[in-house]
């Protein structure tokens, strides 16, 4: 059997949780368990999650399944938000039926649920203050955010009402603009005193602290990565919850020159070892990741060599590597941000694109 394995880390997961909070004391935090909590098996790790005020996913039936998961009822009393709101009319019906709180940020979502005998007792009404993509703007004719606000204000007369808006740019350190966005939010959310407010995702909670208002929303940090590409958790005091390990399966002696992998991508500048472990890109170790790219054999950074092949990535290694030696691809002593950069993509998309391969171990 390969030795490819997904190892879920619960308690690095707790620290996180508990390291954020304490970044912004007053505001509740809303755990975001989308995409599987970001390939992190959002239905085995709930207990870390306790202590989290809410949780947030993108769509009911990720929601649905955290609740038909959820036995032992670690997060029953705890609403889920759906951050993409309904994509149909019925699963308003779902997501009152099932705790589930609405984002709306579009007309359609709007009518559905003005529209709706189900009512619900906090609405999260999202502002569009620059991010392009869903929600109200200030500045629209046919998508204002007053009138939409106002027509909402009429039928949610004492329940919560959350504005909310999402950054484009703030793990960009060079950008200004969500500064612009918070004054964009601010101006709008300043005729609502008696709505309460949430702006910040994980790089808005690390970096701007006069934006953490009463609700923040954490999702890549959680998980122990680092959103700003110059930077990697263990700079906030985070711990990578997901490692990606695997096995060395041969050990070889090659002559210089001699030609490593498909296409001959990389050659050996003198004689040398190359170590074959048992991960590929059909376990999610993308082929885009290049020669020479950071990998822990026994703890000791090594380096890939050529493609990276379905099954197996090859690695430049010394004397001291064996057959049968443990390999973290990123995770515990290797930041996933490394390994992200070496594949000109994120963290975010390596942790949510790891396979059904790999097994499954999670550690509490
Ligand atoms: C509306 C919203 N809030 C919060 C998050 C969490 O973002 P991050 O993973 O950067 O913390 C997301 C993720 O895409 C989102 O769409």
């Amino acid at each position: 059997m390969r030795a490819t394995i997904k190892h879920i880390n619960t308690k690095a997961l707790s620290h996180n949780l508990q390291t954020l909070s304490r970044l912004a004391p007053q505001s509740q935090c809303i755990a975001v368990i989308k995409a599987n909590a970001y390939g992190c098996e959002a239905t085995k790790i709930l207990s870390a999650l306790k202590q989290a005020d809410l949780f947030a996913v993108a769509a009911i039936e990720e929601a649905l399944a955290i609740r038909s998961a959820d036995s032992d009822n670690i997060v029953a009393d705890k609403p889920i938000i759906l951050l993409e709101g309904a994509f149909e009319e019925s699963e308003i019906q779902l997501a009152y039926d099932n705790d589930c709180e609405l984002v709306v940020g579009s007309q359609r979502q709007l009518e559905w649920l003005l529209a709706s005998k189900y009512h619900f007792s906090r609405v999260w009404f999202k502002l569009d203050s620059g991010m392009g993509r869903l929600g109200f703007q200030v500045d629209s004719d046919d998508n204002n955010a007053e009138v939409a606000m106002e027509k909402l204000l009429t039928h949610y007369k004492q329940e919560e009402i959350v504005i909310m808006t999402h950054f484009s740019d703030a793990d960009n350190p060079d950008s200004t603009k969500t500064l612009s966005q918070i004054a964009c939010f601010d101006s709008f959310a300043e005729k609502y005193p008696r709505c309460q407010q949430s702006l910040c995702a994980s790089a808005g909670t690390l970096k701007y602290p006069q934006a953490h208002r009463n609700y923040i929303r954490l999702g890549i940090a959680l998980y122990g990565a680092s959103p700003f590409a110059d930077k990697v958790g263990k700079d906030f005091g985070l711990q990578p919850v997901m490692s990606l390990k695997s096995r060395i399966m041969s050990v070889k002696t090659f002559k210089a020159g001699s030609p490593i992998g498909y296409g001959e991508q990389y050659r050996l500048p003198t004689d040398g070892k190359i170590a074959i472990c048992e991960l590929g890109y059909a376990d999610g170790y993308l082929r885009s990741i290049t020669s020479e790219t950071p990998i822990l054999v026994n703890g000791t950074e090594y380096k890939t060599a050529g493609r990276v092949a379905m099954d197996m990535t090859a690695i430049i290694v010394d004397d001291e590597v064996k057959e049968g030696d443990e390999v973290i691809a990123w995770g515990e002593g290797l930041p996933i941000e490394i390994i992200a950069n070496a594949a000109n993509t994120i963290s975010y998309q390596l942790m949510t694109t790891v396979t059904e391969r790999p097994q499954k171990v999670i550690e509490f």
